[in-house]
């Protein structure tokens, strides 16, 4: 398996790799306010689910570092503060200016807004020290980076020894007739969600063709095992339409 092969793919258009991450930045700079509620429309609310049950894995303690790569509007960030309370320690870092807004926005409404450091930064190049993070987490953020192989070498990079990475991500369903069922809806009602809720077909084609093109459980796993991760594993929700991978810096 070559190194970073979704590096030349826009979804399902063909891109030079340069110009892919400007690409995926003009698609949050663009989704960011319609982004939440866009969310609750296209899963029915059950990405609040998959989300609960990631964070029911990572078990959140007081007195560790948590990195959340991608964290967008910071719906993990605020889970892991609501499970440890004020003294939590939370780094949110994501490429896209406008959705860290909005995250900020609602930080200030729940009245966290100094609870949290926000930084811009790209999972490629994290702007962090060696060794610096507990615990690194990654929802829904993986499959829109132009090098994944680049992107977990990172996330190990700035693990310290013994911490721990997770990914939530969609991935591959392998039930053939829920497989097909899920196909069409996410083929032909998420783009028409997102044109008439967000009026942005284009932006929504795009997350759905990235869902399309993201490595299934195994090949994630040996990419984890690759960049140097020991005891990576996965674990399926709602039979594979999204999962959990987990692995562990020693
Ligand atoms: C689908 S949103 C997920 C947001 C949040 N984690 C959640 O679960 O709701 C994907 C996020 O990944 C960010 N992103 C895309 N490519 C990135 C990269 N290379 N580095 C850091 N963040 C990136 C986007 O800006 C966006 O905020």
């Amino acid at each position: 398996m070559s190194e970073n092969p979704e590096s030349k793919w826009f979804g399902e258009k063909p891109v030079e790799a340069e110009d892919k991450t400007g690409m995926v930045h003009g698609v949050f700079s663009n989704v960011a306010d319609k982004y939440d509620i866009m969310n609750d429309l296209m899963s029915g609310g059950i990405h609040r689910l998959w989300k609960d049950r990631f964070i029911r894995m990572i078990r959140p303690r007081q007195g560790l570092r948590y990195l959340d790569v991608a964290g967008g509007t910071g719906d993990i960030a605020f889970r892991i503060r609501q499970k440890i309370g004020k003294k939590a320690d939370i780094t949110l870092c994501d490429l896209t200016e406008n959705m860290l807004r909005v995250g900020r926005d609602r930080a200030i409404n729940k009245g966290w807004i100094n609870d949290f450091d926000w930084i811009t930064g790209n999972a490629e190049t994290l702007p962090f020290e060696d060794n610096s993070f507990d615990v690194y987490t990654i929802a829904f953020g993986l499959r829109n980076v132009t090098r994944i192989d680049n992107a977990l070498k990172e996330a190990y990079r700035v693990l310290k020894p013994g911490g721990r990475f997770f990914c939530l991500e969609f991935s591959k369903v392998r039930n053939p007739l829920l497989s097909k069922g899920y196909d069409v809806y996410s083929s032909f009602v998420i783009p028409k969600i997102g044109k008439v809720v967000a009026g942005d077909r284009d932006s929504y084609q795009y997350l759905i063709e990235s869902i399309r093109k993201h490595p299934g459980q195994r090949e994630l796993q040996q990419r984890l095992q690759r960049a140097g991760f020991k005891n990576a594993t996965f674990s399926n929700l709602s039979a594979g339409i999204a999962c959990i991978h987990s692995g562990l810096k020693v």
